[in-house]
């Protein structure tokens, strides 16, 4: 009896002190206290502000509160969250989301999470203002890390943010952990970029490594419970694929795992017809794609043929200025294309850049292919890149870890009639690398 009553003890204690020990975190990170705190938009970046954060299953209800931060007299508001139960492989969870709307356009506003009696740390986000037409994006390719050590990523993320403080938002091209299904992944990838996606939003792609991990269904379930996502796209891929408008752009995600979620049917048919249509009704200046597996990759063997010839025909036909692709672990820059042709400026075709990388796993069967005007084999530390719009230039900064500069890209535009598309480097210039190559049709 003594002996019961003891280990009963002993397991109450534990049960106290486990969220304070890295062991138990380790094992699932999830404790009565909020964590994973993410920024995203899942409508009006000006007007509304997305928060989610998970708990362990001992907490059922969840609240936002927020106030203006310039105005100190502003009393602070506060929103009640829905939330679901959500068990990984590790630990029971509850996962909650609140969206706040009503909000100022670019407004500065804090925040915190919490269930009315523990509560995360302050936190603030800014919000867009809708007659912008100057700002700065980020862009990481995969930053999965087969070892389960994020350690890269979490150094990649913060000093991006470091030194561009001004982002409004960043994007993740898929593959943003190896294992999909793995809460020890996702638990160290969450950790990694706490102090950034907590400040920014992070809008994210689905990849191939999102959907793996699990026997039963290759659904990136692990992704779709944890980010809260504009919920316009297409029936059956809603949340995997959306598009949402910043200042003068307009950015769209799809989904390229085809083969991986082959048994739910054919997933690439409706959204080649939901994207044709997202993009015809978008009168933003700029357009940018963004989907994972690449049109044209710069990894030694890799095609992917059955999403190019579904997406690239329709992004073509609407003049997609930049599409960000990723998969390959290496940096590529095409020429301008169009039906699988080298045009020679940027006003008569789409430019598909490959994302490199912002995770440990590099590729050295990587290279420049002939559709490349630039390539960059990140081999010795990850990258990712700035992007810089205004009203006239669509600039493409890509970037190491430590900071140091590998390339920068114009594209230019009138600033009327959005006609007049131009490299910011002379054309002349740019031929003289490879001439042969911009014959409509080589390359093919
Ligand atoms: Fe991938």
């Amino acid at each position: 009896m003594k002996k019961r009553f003891m280990l009963a003890v002993l397991i109450l204690l534990f049960a106290l002190v486990c969220p304070a020990l890295s062991v138990c975190q380790a094992a699932g990170g999830a404790t009565a206290s909020p964590d994973h705190i993410t920024l995203t938009w899942t409508d009006n970046p000006a007007t509304t502000m997305t928060v989610t954060w998970r708990t362990d299953a001992t907490i059922t209800k969840g609240f936002v509160e927020y106030q203006k931060m310039a105005v100190p007299s502003d009393a602070a508001k506060r929103v009640k969250a829905a939330s679901f139960g959500f068990t990984t492989d590790i630990q029971a969870t509850r996962l909650f989301t609140a969206k706040l709307t009503g909000l100022s356009p670019n407004t500065k506003y804090s925040y915190r999470v919490g269930d009315g009696s523990r509560w995360s740390g302050k936190h603030a986000f800014m919000t867009a203002d809708p007659k912008t037409k100057s700002f700065k994006f980020l862009v990481f390719g995969d930053s999965q890390s087969p070892a389960d050590d994020y350690s890269l990523w979490g150094k990649i993320v913060h000093n991006a943010y470091n030194v561009n403080p001004d982002a409004k938002f960043m994007v993740n091209v898929g593959d943003l952990v190896d294992v999909g299904q793995d809460g020890a992944h996702w638990n160290s990838w969450f950790a990694a970029a706490e102090g950034v996606i907590d400040n920014i939003p992070e809008m994210p792609v689905v990849g191939n490594h999102e959907t793996s991990g699990s026997p039963d269904t290759r659904r990136p379930a692990y992704w779709n419970a944890q980010f809260r996502l504009p919920q316009n796209g297409p029936v059956g891929l809603k949340n995997q694929v959306y598009s949402y408008d910043y200042g003068p752009v307009h950015l769209v995600v799809l989904d390229s795992q085809q083969s991986e979620q082959k048994q739910y049917g054919d997933i690439l048919t409706p959204q080649v017809k939901w994207l044709d249509a997202d993009l015809a009704a978008s009168k933003a200046k700029w357009k940018i794609v963004f989907y994972h597996k690449g049109s044209y990759s710069v990894k030694d063997g890799r095609k992917n043929k059955k999403v190019k010839n579904a997406f690239s025909p329709v992004i073509e036909k609407h003049h997609i200025d930049l599409v960000f692709n990723a998969h390959d672990h290496g940096v590529g820059r095409t020429y301008p294309i169009k039906g699988d042709a080298y045009m020679p400026e940027p006003s008569k075709g789409t430019i598909y850049y490959v994302a490199g990388r912002s995770g440990t796993k590099a590729y050295d069967d990587v290279h420049k292919r002939e559709w490349n005007t630039f390539f960059y084999n990140p081999q010795d530390q990850p990258n990712y890149f700035v992007i810089d719009v205004t009203d006239t230039t669509l600039t493409v900064k890509t970037v190491n870890m430590d900071g140091t500069l590998v390339d920068t890209f114009v594209i230019k535009k009138n600033n009327n009639t959005g006609r007049l598309n131009r490299f910011a480097r002379p054309l002349a210039l740019w031929l003289k690398s490879d001439r042969r190559l911009v014959a409509a049709g080589a390359g093919r």
